[in-house]
């Protein structure tokens, strides 16, 4: 982002760094959570896109394929993005608050979302993103420290203030997994809300474009 000069390696470096990112998360052990996973999940997507996504934690399908956002949730995700023109994989880099499932997709705990922040923090240095997306109320209360409810928190733009977030412009959301309990679009249900929050970010993003 212009307004933080020097903070993103070129991109021949960004790949590298990237790579060496997920190896040592695969090497982590700094919470329990190392030693219950299958594999760990860092991100997928585009890093060099101006939208980062990020979610609470893996669940049973990403523990199983190494990639965040791929289960019904994530397919949600996609579809909800798709309808405002994001394509998950080209226009976001999609990662979580936590790199390793919870068992028995339990939230993580403050514990172990304090143990993982090095790697997220890492993850927003390099990707450099001018939006940030918060699916959920964990990814909130892990990457803001506000514990609150969503239909208070989403669709508020939020300014990230100090180290990491410094400039950069924070947008929460419900959780894809509570719009699968909650399937209803009509106006003002936690779909159509979601879907206005959505198109928020897609102008956010375009004035941002426009003003490279
Ligand atoms: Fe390390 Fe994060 Fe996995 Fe815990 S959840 S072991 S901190 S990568
Ligand atoms: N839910 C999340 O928060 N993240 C994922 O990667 C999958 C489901
Ligand atoms: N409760 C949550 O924890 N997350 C949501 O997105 C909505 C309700």
């Amino acid at each position: 982002m212009t307004s933080l000069p020097g903070t993103s390696p070129d991109p021949l470096n960004l790949e590298q760094e990237l790579a060496g990112l997920a190896e040592r998360c695969d090497a982590c052990r700094h919470c329990g959570l190392g030693s219950s996973r299958t594999q760990v999940v860092v991100s997928r997507g585009n890093p060099k896109a101006r939208l980062m996504v990020i979610g609470e934690g893996p669940g049973a399908q990403e523990d199983e394929t190494g990639l965040p956002f791929v289960g019904r949730s994530g397919q949600l995700l996609d579809r909800m993005l798709e309808s405002v023109g994001i394509d998950s994989n080209r226009d976001a880099y999609v990662c979580n608050i936590v790199k390793c499932r919870p068992p028995d997709n339990r939230k993580p705990t403050v514990l172990e979302m304090a143990a993982c922040r090095p790697w997220l923090e890492r993850q927003i240095a390099l990707v450099d993103p001018g939006v940030i997306l918060l699916a959920g109320a964990t990814a909130v209360e892990g990457l803001l420290g506000i514990k609150g409810g969503m239909t208070k928190l989403r669709g508020q733009w939020r300014q990230g203030e100090g180290g990491s977030l410094e400039g950069r412009w924070l947008m929460p959301i419900f959780h894809p997994s509570y719009l699968l309990r909650n399937p209803s679009k009509e106006r003002g249900a936690p779909k159509w809300l979601t879907w206005q929050d959505l198109q928020d970010v897609q102008r956010r993003l375009a004035q941002l474009e426009s003003s490279l």
